[in-house]
């Protein structure tokens, strides 16, 4: 059986099916064609854009002229209101100064520190589970939960049952309910009688969740203060000032920042997780091997987590055929020219790891299931170029060592208690949201081991 994949439309639609589609999902909006095309271009009577699916093409836009190709100011629409000057959104000397600050936080000797909270959150999500064991569960909901309290506790050193913690939570999945235009805008410049994404609605949650994350940074200045403010990740990055002008973050800025670790930290490592685990379920075989290697975590220190060797490579194949971000969006600031085909300023140039990673003409079968791929020749050589679920150049997730010590600590903690199985007629459908996610969730069944 091999893993689900979203059927693809016919070749040829008409403009406004193609929109239909798009606003119903990104994925299945796209012919199958482009699982083989090195590039392709949408030209509508409204937009132009292109979606590049060649490793040296996608090398030029994102590691070698990064500048000439900012993100697009499409993305930010929706998402401003909540995010402002976050890194996600800023471009230029902006979004340099923000990584100068952020990145020491995320360094390699940092995840170190951060590793205990990361059990914890673990450990809290297996006693939660005990309680539904022997139930159909909706994963998704259980690793949103999870990774939620990663972020909170290695940011704030609270657990997500913190009275703040869980509204923002419960806020932030209210906030992405009333998201639905998010990926249509991407692609297309919105014209100005189209009425703006931010209903009111909309913008009063974004509030609340901002005003939520300044009473934890107001209460964290206290603590710095009165040099009482635990190690942690907020301290971290509160503290560090901008090697260049010396300045650290202002409060606003601040919670700007704080808004997108929590948004793109735990809905991306949430996605991942709940499609590993369905996966899993699919392939038994594999799933008692994982569970087996996770005795190594009878002694659960950072060394650890590098000897569940297995773990890491099936969630990295989880994170090649679910990329948990299917599609980023860029801005072509000149005239270029693209495989003989001019570019013109201003076009939308739209890299997807969903497609790259399954492009036909550069994978071993692009579509199965196979862990062991990541020692072959050809995986190695396609792990290096054609393989970007963090992005890739500059502006790299800052989170991805990060999630590549949570996915797999996580997965082998959640294999080491349970069992997943599958629940007939549950096959989970990909679709893209803010992430990749499964239509009407993942449903399995979860035993106590
Ligand atoms: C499996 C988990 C994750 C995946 C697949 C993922 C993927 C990505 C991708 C693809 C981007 C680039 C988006 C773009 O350029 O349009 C990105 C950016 C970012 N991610 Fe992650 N991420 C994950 C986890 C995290 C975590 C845990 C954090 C923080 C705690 C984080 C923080 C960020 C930030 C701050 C950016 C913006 C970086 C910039 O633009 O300079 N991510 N992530």
């Amino acid at each position: 059986m091999k893993p689900p994949k979203p059927t693809s439309r016919p070749d040829k639609v008409s403009l406004w099916r193609y929109l239909k589609l798009f606003r119903k999902d990104l994925l299945s909006a796209q012919p199958q064609r482009l699982y083989r095309a090195w590039m392709a271009e949408f030209r509508t009577p409204f937009f132009r854009s292109y979606m590049i699916n060649q490793p040296e093409l996608v090398e030029t836009v994102l590691k070698q002229r990064p500048d000439d190709f900012p993100k697009s100011g499409r993305i930010s629409e929706g998402l401003r209101p909540l995010l402002g000057d976050s890194v996600f959104l800023t471009n230029g000397e902006t979004w340099k100064r923000q990584r100068r600050i952020i990145d020491p936080a995320f360094e390699g000797g940092r995840l170190k520190d951060t590793f205990p909270a990361m059990l914890e959150a673990a450990q809290a999500c297996v006693t939660r589970l005990k309680g539904q064991a022997g139930q159909v569960i909706e994963c998704e909901e259980v690793t949103s939960h999870a990774a939620a309290d990663v972020i909170f506790r290695t940011l704030f050193s609270v657990p997500i049952e913190h009275e703040v913690a869980a509204q923002v939570f419960e806020k932030f999945r209210a906030y992405q309910r009333q998201q639905p235009l998010l990926n249509l805008a991407a692609f297309i410049p919105v014209p100005k009688w189209v009425p703006r994404l931010h209903a009111r609605n909309t913008r009063r949650n974004a509030q609340d969740i901002r005003a939520l994350i300044s009473g934890l940074i107001a209460e964290r200045a206290d603590l710095i203060a009165t040099g009482q403010a635990p190690d942690d990740l907020a301290t971290k990055i509160m503290t560090t000032p901008d090697p260049e002008t010396g300045h650290c973050f202002g409060t606003q800025e601040m919670v700007d920042q704080v808004a997108i670790f929590f948004l793109a930290g735990h809905e991306t490592s949430a996605s991942a997780l709940a499609w590993t685990l369905y996966l899993m379920a699919l392939y038994p075989e594999w799933q008692e091997k994982l569970s087996a290697e996770a005795d190594t975590l009878n002694d659960p220190s950072f060394s650890a987590v590098s000897r569940v060797k297995l773990s890491r490579d099936v969630f990295r194949e989880a994170l090649r055929l679910y990329p948990p971000v299917p599609m980023m969006v860029r801005e072509a600031t000149c005239p270029e020219q693209f495989r003989g085909r001019d570019i013109p300023k201003g076009a939308q140039i739209v890299i997807s790891p969903w497609h790259l990673h399954r492009q036909e003409r550069l994978w071993d079968r692009p579509d199965d299931f196979d862990p062991t791929r990541w020692s072959t020749e050809n995986g190695k050589t396609c792990q290096r170029h054609a393989y970007i679920p963090f992005s890739a150049g500059p502006r790299v997730c800052t989170g991805a060592g990060f999630a590549m010590v949570e996915g797999p600590l996580l997965l082998s903690m959640l294999l080491r208690n349970f069992r997943f199985e599958l629940v007939e007629d549950r096959t989970p459908v990909p679709v893209a949201h803010l992430t990749v996610r499964s239509k009407d969730g993942i449903w399995l069944r979860v035993v106590e081991r």
